[in-house]
């Protein structure tokens, strides 16, 4: 079916289900009383956006946006572009950043300097999964579902070539 060769299921669709439950009630606790607007790095992130929105029981807004470093290859290019920018207004918002993957931290490092300018309140990141080994620069990443090791990651909305992003689960391709 797929002319790319993907690995066996790495991390199960109930896992990570599991772990959005656990996210979101941290998040709820760590929020208490206050307001949050969730920002869905798109297309990667709407799989885990969807899981850990529904899992934090505060009053929120949520908004996407999306950006590239990447193009078609597997490794980042270290330069980041707007795509589709944010509707949401965030002067004086606690912001969390949703997103699929920190690799380079490239992106989400761009981010948050882009939000703070925007004049957020507070920014924290809530990824799905982490790739230290792959670090080039320092980011702090707020809530982590899953450290995977230093593979390309497809499925459950990271891509390849914009393929596989329908898989309920995370794998890897072969290289
Ligand atoms: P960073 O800027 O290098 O941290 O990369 C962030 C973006 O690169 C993520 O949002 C993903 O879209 C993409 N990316 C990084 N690693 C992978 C991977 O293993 N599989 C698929 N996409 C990846
Ligand atoms: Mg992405």
């Amino acid at each position: 079916m797929h002319k790319d060769t993907i690995g066996t299921v790495m991390i199960t669709q109930e896992q990570i289900l599991a772990k959005a439950e656990e996210i979101g009630s941290q998040i709820e606790k760590d929020y208490a009383g206050e307001e949050i607007v969730l920002v869905g790095i798109l297309r990667g992130a709407v799989l885990w956006m969807a899981d850990i929105m529904k899992n934090i029981n505060l009053d929120m807004t949520i908004d996407f946006m999306a950006c590239s470093s990447y193009g078609a290859a597997t490794k980042s290019s270290g330069v980041v572009k707007i795509n589709k920018d944010l509707d949401t207004d965030l002067n004086g918002k606690h912001v969390i950043i949703v997103e699929d993957i920190v690799d380079s931290g490239v992106t989400l490092n761009y981010l948050k300097g882009y939000f703070e300018s925007r004049g957020a309140k507070s920014i924290k990141i809530c990824a799905l999964l982490d790739k230290p080994e792959g670090r080039r620069v320092e980011i702090d990443v707020d809530y982590v579902g899953f450290e995977v090791d230093d593979r390309f990651i497809v499925g459950y909305g990271l891509d390849f070539n914009q393929k596989y992003r329908n898989l309920p689960y995370i794998t890897w391709l072969e290289e």
